[in-house]
């Protein structure tokens, strides 16, 4: 049986702020939660009857396996770290930047001879991934929960793991990107069961959402 609403989780923040410009552009909005000042976690439009919410962005693939959310949207960095079995079915073409690897421009001569050096990230397993299977090469990896630039600053780390998106962090603390690993987009993901239950919404959802990309 179909359920009454599809339940939307968003990466609060900017990409919630995009996200709902896009929603907007398919005639679906939820004035409510554009209000800043708002503290409401979930809010539903009952005539398309969707329900959406605002989570931190590493909960919001946790909520779309679970399939407490049917559909998420986040960074693909956040994809990839996290590992949930979802479907990935969209790319939405907005949050643009790059996982890389940065530090001191001195940290690029132990890279290149594969040093055992010190990684702080956000995101080990990307970090793990790229150092271990990709580079071949074994590090300490260190995880950090923000600020990671910090890390080689005060002597924590050799190098950081992270996303680039202007470059104005690294350049205002003295910091360059020595190699990159990945680019990052937002992305739309949907809960396995709710890919076969709710076809048709999910289906014309994106489909409608596609068009305007
Ligand atoms: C992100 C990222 C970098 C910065 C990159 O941090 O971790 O620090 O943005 O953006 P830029 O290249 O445009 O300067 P965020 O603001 O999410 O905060 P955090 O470091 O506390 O995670």
């Amino acid at each position: 049986m179909e359920k009454k609403y599809l339940t939307v989780a968003l990466t609060k923040g900017r990409l919630a702020d995009k996200t709902l410009d896009l929603f907007e552009k398919i005639g679906i909005t939820v004035d409510e939660m554009k209000d800043k000042g708002t503290r409401k976690l979930i809010f539903t439009n009952e005539e398309t009857g969707l329900r959406f919410f605002l989570a931190k962005g590493p909960d919001v693939p946790t909520y779309v396996e679970y399939g407490a959310a049917d559909i998420g949207v986040v960074g693909s960095d956040i994809i990839m770290e996290e590992k949930r079995r979802v479907y990935e079915v969209l790319d939405l073409g907005f949050g643009k930047c790059r996982m890389c690897v940065c530090g001191p421009a001195e940290a690029g001569e132990l890279l290149k001879h594969h040093e055992m050096i010190r990684v702080a990230s956000k995101y080990p397993n990307i970090a793990r991934d790229y150092f271990y299977n990709i580079k071949q090469q074994t590090v300490d990896i260190i995880k950090l929960n923000g600020s990671v630039e910090l890390g080689p600053i005060v002597g924590l780390s050799d190098v950081i793991v992270d996303i680039v998106e202007t470059g104005s962090t690294l350049k205002e603390n003295g910091l360059k990107v020595l190699e990159e690993v990945c680019p990052l987009s937002a992305r739309m993901i949907v809960n396995q069961v709710s890919m076969q239950m709710d076809t048709e919404r999910i289906s014309k959802l994106i489909t409608d959402i596609r068009e305007q990309l």
